[in-house]
This record gives C-alpha cells, structure tokens and sequence, in this order.
C-alpha cells in the first residue's frame, strides 16, 4: 500500500498500474471514514484491480458560514482502517497542494447543481464537481464509486463525466444504515442523544413513502403530506425539503408513474441530515 501527499507522485503510479493493463478504481472521500465508506472500497474491488482512495476535506465545498474547520478528521484511524480493507494507494493531499494561491478554475454542472441540496447550498455542488474532476485527472481511474447517500451528488458527478467525455465509469453504491434506520454520516456526531432518536425519522418518512407507493398511492402531493405530518409529530426536525424526482435527470414528479427517486433533507439542531429511496409501484402480475 502506498500514501501519498503528492499530486506528480500518485499520478506516476496510477500510469505505471494502468501501464501493466491493470484497471484502477476510486473512491473519493473526506476521511473520518465509517463503514459507509468501507462499502464503496468493496464496491471498488469487484470493479477494478488496484483500489485507490482519496481522503481530502475539500475547502471549495464549504461555504464561509459552513463547517469546513469543524468537519471531523482522523487521519490515523483512516490509515489504520484502509490497512486493514486492503486499499493499493491512499491519496491524502493537503489544501495548498490541491489549491495553490493562484488556483482559479472551477467546473459546474449547471442545473441539476441549483436544485435541492443545491438551494441552501448554491455553491457546495462546484466544489464537489471541480475536485473530483481534479482528483480523476490526477488518479487516472477507469471507474469511480459513489454513495447513492449523496443520490443528487452522484448524479451530478455522471452527468459531468459524460458531458466532458471523461472515459471513466461511475458506480452508485448503496446506503449504509445504523441497525435503526439512519444513514451513517460523519454529520451524526453533531447529534445530541435526544436528536439522535428523533433522527430515525428520515428513514422512517422514506419507508412510509415506499409502503404508500406500494399500496397503490401514485399522488405525490399526498405521499408528502403524510410525510411532512410524521416529521412534524417530532420535536426536533424541521424539514429543508422533500421532493420525488426521476431517478435519472432529476426532474420533478408529480405523480408516480416509474421508478421514482424520494430525495428529502431535514434540519436536527446543528446537522443538516440527508436521506433517499427508491420507490416504485408494484407490478400487478397480469402486465
Ligand atoms: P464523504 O462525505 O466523505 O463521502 C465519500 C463517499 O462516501 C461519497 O460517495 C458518499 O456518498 C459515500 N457515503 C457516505 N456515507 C455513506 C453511506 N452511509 N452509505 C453509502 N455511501 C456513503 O461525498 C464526499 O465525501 C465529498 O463530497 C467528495 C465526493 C469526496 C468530494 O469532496
């Protein structure tokens, strides 16, 4: 296993593995890393045969009023961990080495970055496309993993690779959950015990959109009703928002017809939690 704190030194090696016709998969983080995570390296393993991760709590994704000193680090526990599952490089830049002073480019995938995250969020989405696009210009992968936790960041980083004809595959994976429902994330450190137990109610809002959905209920306006009353029958949460989109372009849906993606997000005191599912209606057995 390598680690590397340098842009030229990981480039190198990613040539000289591709040079031996081997193919290279990624999965970028922010470290702190939990087993969400560790389910994008098994990801990554069945797809390629040299797994590299990067670890870089990026800067030009936070906004001034954003936790970006704040955001949880660990980096021995990242290295121990990565030890253990295996990974071939660990990529571990500092922010000078990826942003020098008179760094001044960044990329955006224009629409599907101002919606949902994106509106209390307006430039979060920039910097997660300009550093990935970065970091798979430097790593040199043939495929990416990505978390479907972060569904519409996922999507945005598709759209972008195919739209500059980058040659590199980008696999979803899937969200990892606490034995009570609630997607892991570094953000549930900030929870108080009290918010903790109301924060099931993410999960508990999707199933109630699945379980409707599957019963036969296609009116988006009235799966959200019964969602936002859940929600507000607790004392903490306020929601950001709840939306029903295609899965693919992320466009709006008003009614269930196709798989459809339910993208919510909820304010629990100082942590802003996401959470999606996929819902679709049952197939009756005669068509
Ligand atoms: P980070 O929040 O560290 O997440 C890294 C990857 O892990 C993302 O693809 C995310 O979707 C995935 N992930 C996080 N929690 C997960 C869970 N519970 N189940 C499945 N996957 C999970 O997302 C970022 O970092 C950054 O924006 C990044 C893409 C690295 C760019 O800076």
């Amino acid at each position: 296993m390598i680690i590397t704190r340098n842009i030229k030194k990981q480039s190198q090696w990613s040539q000289k593995e591709r040079s031996k016709g081997l193919k290279i998969g990624l999965v970028p983080t922010m470290g702190f890393l939990h087993e969400g995570h560790v389910s994008l390296i098994g990801k990554a393993k069945e797809h390629a045969d040299k797994v590299v991760i990067s670890i870089f709590v990026n800067p030009t994704q936070f906004s001034p009023n954003e936790d970006y000193n704040e955001y949880p680090r660990d980096e021995e526990h990242d290295l121990k961990l990565l030890k253990e599952e295996k990974v071939d490089a660990i990529f571990i830049p500092d922010a000078k080495e990826m942003y020098p002073d008179d760094y001044e480019t960044y990329v955006t995938v224009e629409k599907l970055s101002k919606e949902y995250c994106g509106r209390s969020r307006p430039t979060f989405f920039r910097g997660v496309s300009t550093v990935v696009l970065k970091l798979l210009n430097i790593i040199l992968p043939n495929i990416a993993v990505f978390g479907e936790k972060d569904y519409q960041q996922y999507i945005i980083i598709k759209r972008m690779c195919e739209d500059l004809n980058l040659p590199i595959e980008i696999i979803p994976s899937p969200i990892k959950r606490e034995a009570d429902g609630l997607a892991i994330s570094s953000r549930n450190r900030y929870l108080t015990f009290d918010e903790r137990k109301e924060a099931t109610v993410l999960y508990e809002s999707m199933r109630k959109a699945k379980d409707l959905v599957q019963r036969g209920v296609e009116d988006v306006r009235s799966i959200k009703k019964e969602m936002v009353k859940l929600i507000e029958s607790k004392k903490y949460p306020r929601i950001d928002y709840i939306e029903f989109v295609d899965p693919v372009n992320l466009k709006r849906v008003s009614t269930i017809k196709g798989p459809t993606r339910v993208l919510e997000a909820v304010w629990i005191g100082k942590a802003r939690l996401i959470d999606n599912i996929e819902v679709r209606i049952k197939e009756s057995i005669n068509s």
